[in-house]
């Protein structure tokens, strides 16, 4: 999308729809993610629930809690200096009415030193978004698959009933929302969301046609330990980059040739 080296803004992925120049986003979680994603170039960070799933290893999004949230957006805050550092607000806040959201993204904007939320919703939390956009934080709407509300979509699967999609979709926008992430959708229903809508989308399992595209770290790099989702391209194997360094060492240290002279100290 852009080279500048000064932070990515919200005007310029608004910018970057007018131009038609494809906006990237992949998750980060830690102080080694952060960095690598932003050196990398990439426009976007988001600091997602799915650390529940790819760090913690557990089976859903949904235990991820607010102070969570705020420990691992803190560290991606501080990594990334260039890509605009997106945290999402964890189940259930959204649900629990405004005065709560808000104070939840507030708490994400303070404490981690971020520059924006995003929240999974319906056309059901267009209330929620503006009153967040309301007190002046930049909020990103999440559509489609919503992975919080896994158990009621019966599984992670295409969503692909349209009119409630697009209206999800133009709810967010219109309420305010600087940014739609999109989902499991089909394709052609994705770029009919991406025309209908004067503010980006962003897709994941969404086709080509999105204005940007986004990527959970460890799939894009080949390091989750779980099947990934067919909509993923690995672009690199560092799980097994990762287990032949850990193999070399240990066979080292059994034959006595590490530690060697070099990694000696007198
Ligand atoms: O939490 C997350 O990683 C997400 C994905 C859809 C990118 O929201």
């Amino acid at each position: 999308m852009t080279d500048s080296p000064r932070r990515v803004t919200v005007l310029d992925l608004a910018a970057a729809k007018r131009r038609k120049a494809p906006i990237t986003m992949v998750t980060a979680y830690d102080w080694p993610t952060g960095r690598l994603v932003d050196e990398a170039g990439v426009d976007c960070v988001l600091v997602g629930d799915s650390v529940a799933m790819v760090v913690a290893g557990r089976s859903s999004t949904i235990p991820a809690t607010l102070e969570q949230m705020i420990y691992h957006g803190e560290i991606v805050g501080r990594a990334a200096s260039r890509a605009l550092v997106v945290v999402d607000l964890p189940f259930p806040l959204q649900h629990l009415g405004p005065r709560r959201a808000v104070a939840a993204c507030a708490r994400l904007m303070k404490e981690t030193g971020c520059q924006a939320v995003k929240l999974e919703g319906t056309a059901g939390q267009a209330d929620v978004i503006a009153a967040i956009a309301a007190a002046g934080i930049p909020v990103m709407g999440h559509v489609g698959l919503r992975p919080q509300a896994v158990h009621q979509l019966g599984g992670y699967r295409m969503q692909r009933d349209a009119e409630p999609l697009l209206a999800d979709a133009r709810a967010a926008a219109d309420a305010g929302a600087f940014a739609v992430l999109l989902e499991c959708i089909p394709a052609p229903l994705a770029g009919q969301i991406t025309a209908d809508l004067d503010v980006p989308t962003i897709g994941i399992g969404a086709g080509p046609d999105c204005d940007g595209q986004v990527l959970v770290f460890h799939d894009l790099v080949g390091l989750s330990l779980d099947r990934v989702p067919r909509f993923v391209r690995g672009y690199a194997d560092a799980k097994s980059a990762i287990a032949a360094g850990l193999a070399g060492w240990r066979d080292d240290v059994r034959a006595r040739r590490f530690p060697g002279p070099a990694e000696t100290l007198a």
